[in-house]
């Protein structure tokens, strides 16, 4: 299936393009002016191109990162206490990525109620829409799914039908965001919610220190692959000619900000060219770039990040050792 066109319908799945909408100079400008800032940065949804989603893939299942499998955990056991019947209801998941967590909340859903459910996909990465919605549909053929390729933090008007709505934002992608980001994030998926509307929100949770680091340095290196196949996209994006084997993975945890932070690490002095603004920047050896924060919770945080957004935490799911938790918000007016 090519995504050419801006909305694809083929065998009972709809793909809808909305990145076509960003030009490509509004998206190359926001990557020269992260690089050429004092302190140079690159935002981490320029991670998932089709290596960046394969590869986030393979850390899902490695035994230092327990976030997934502690999410998937949860998952699986809270079906019936999200909702009782699902009919009519539009599950929305945004920053969707492989099919997994959202199949283990659909395999919940009667037959009868399934089908008149809905799913629709949004992600930025094409190929993780392209494939997590094909998997889907095969494994539930009477779902209607959808799957809509945008970037929910400057695309933030993705969700505009009038159904009733169960969001699920999970995997703790909301710790990767700014706290500005964050807020605005949060109050924007508010307004677009209904009287009734659920929100289901994955938070990793604060921990020992030297558990979160290992799971962001683990021993087959697939985290440090992953850190620096962003300059491969980069490079794709702006025509620059990093080479990501001049630069070191540094992952580490910031107590003080209660969070992980990604750097990549210059290893000599270069000159970088990026071609399609013609501009050269001078990096020199352990320059840094900053590439991701992963923010930790805990349950005060998770109460607050509803409230603010004028939703009333219902549930917080959480796992044996409190190691990640998912919210259950609530859209009363
Ligand atoms: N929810 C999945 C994937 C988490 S990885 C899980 O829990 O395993 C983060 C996902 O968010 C990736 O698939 C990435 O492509 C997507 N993503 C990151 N930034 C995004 C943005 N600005 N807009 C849309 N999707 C984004
Ligand atoms: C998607 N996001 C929540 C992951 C995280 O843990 O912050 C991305 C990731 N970065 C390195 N490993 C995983």
């Amino acid at each position: 299936m090519e995504i050419d066109n801006i909305v694809v319908k083929n065998r009972g799945i709809t793909i809808i393009n909305r990145l076509k909408d960003i030009s490509n100079k509004t998206i190359i400008n926001e990557i020269y002016n992260g690089l050429n800032s004092k302190r140079r940065y690159i935002s981490p949804k320029f991670f998932y191109d089709k290596r960046g989603s394969e590869l986030f893939e393979k850390i899902t299942e490695l035994d230092e990162y327990y976030p997934t499998r502690t999410e998937k955990s949860i998952i699986s056991s809270i079906g019936n206490k999200i909702c009782n019947n699902y009919s009519g209801i539009n599950i929305i998941e945004l920053g969707s990525g492989d099919h997994t967590k959202i199949e283990l909340l659909i395999k919940q859903i009667s037959p009868e109620q399934l089908r008149k459910v809905e799913y629709t996909a949004v992600d930025i990465s094409e190929s993780a829409i392209k494939k997590s919605v094909s998997t889907l549909k095969k494994v539930f053929s009477q779902l209607k799914v959808t799957g809509i390729i945008a970037d929910f933090i400057n695309q933030p008007d993705i969700i505009t039908n009038n159904k009733q709505k169960i969001i699920c934002f999970f995997g703790s992608t909301i710790g990767n965001f700014t706290e500005r980001e964050r807020i605005r994030f949060m109050n924007n998926l508010s307004s677009q919610m209904r009287k009734g509307d659920k929100l289901l929100l994955g938070f990793d949770m604060i921990k020992e220190h030297n558990i979160i680091e290992k799971a962001y340095n683990d021993d087959k290196m697939v985290t440090a692959e992953f850190s620096r196949n962003v300059l491969n996209v980069v490079n794709n994006i702006t025509g620059s000619n990093f080479n990501p084997k001049e630069f070191e993975h540094n992952a580490f945890y910031n107590a003080k900000k209660e969070r992980i932070e990604m750097h990549l690490k210059a290893r000599k002095d270069m000159l970088i060219d990026i071609e399609s603004v013609k501009e050269s920047i001078y990096i020199k050896k352990d320059e840094t770039i900053h590439t991701e924060n992963s923010h930790k919770f805990n349950s005060e945080h998770i109460k607050s990040i509803g409230h603010q957004a004028g939703l009333s935490t219902t549930d917080i799911f959480t796992d044996k050792k409190g190691w990640f938790s998912i919210a259950l918000y609530k859209k009363h007016t």
